[in-house]
């Protein structure tokens, strides 16, 4: 009730609304139809790739060691610099869930559509899976597991590939 009042009184004196209510730290993003599909793979069958990544906690770890890697490498850290890092660590994370098989819904967009125009190159495929190779070791996650998950998202190399 408190809060609903602050808002009214914020918006009467001309505050600016919030783009991005639902998560106030990220830019918004035009619209688009939010749904599992978008996360570009079926999800895996069983815990065995939960449990192989150990829970949220582990895929938490992975996505932000990616991610701060990939914003590292003089390689690819331009594709990365000028866009929401907050939303693509959150989406990362639901997306890798998702397809774990961890019992989150994708909220992101699709795959295609969100590297379109991004000027990503097989070579930059390439690094982004050397980072996340390394993110997957440092969380211990077995070598025929990392593979069985790899193999999860090699489809989605020519989405996010220009050619
Ligand atoms: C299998 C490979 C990949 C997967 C699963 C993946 C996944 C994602 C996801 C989930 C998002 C966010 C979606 C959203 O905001 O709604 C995203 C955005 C992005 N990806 Fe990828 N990606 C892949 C490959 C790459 C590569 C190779 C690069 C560059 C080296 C890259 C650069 C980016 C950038 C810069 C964004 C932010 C775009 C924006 O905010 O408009 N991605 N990716």
């Amino acid at each position: 009730m408190l809060t609903a009042l602050i808002m009214v009184a914020a918006l009467a004196a001309g505050a600016p609304e919030n783009p991005n209510p639902q998560h106030p730290n990220e830019e918004a993003v035009d619209p688009y139809a939010p749904s599992n599909a978008n996360a570009g793979a079926k999800p895996f069958e069983g815990d065995t790739m939960w449990k192989a990544f150990h829970g949220q906690a582990g895929v938490d770890r992975v996505v932000d060691e990616l991610v701060d890697l990939s914003l590292k490498d003089p390689r690819i850290k331009e594709i990365f610099e000028a866009h929401d890092m907050v939303r693509l660590r959150r989406t990362l994370k639901e997306q890798f869930c998702y397809i774990l098989n961890g019992g989150c819904t994708y909220s992101g967009r699709d795959m295609k559509s969100v590297h379109k125009d991004l000027g990503v190159q097989n070579t930059d495929f390439n690094a982004l899976v050397e980072h996340l190779q390394i993110a997957m070791d440092h969380e211990k996650i077995g070598f025929r597991d990392q593979n069985r998950f790899l193999a999860k998202l090699a489809p989605m190399q020519r989405h996010a590939v220009e050619r």
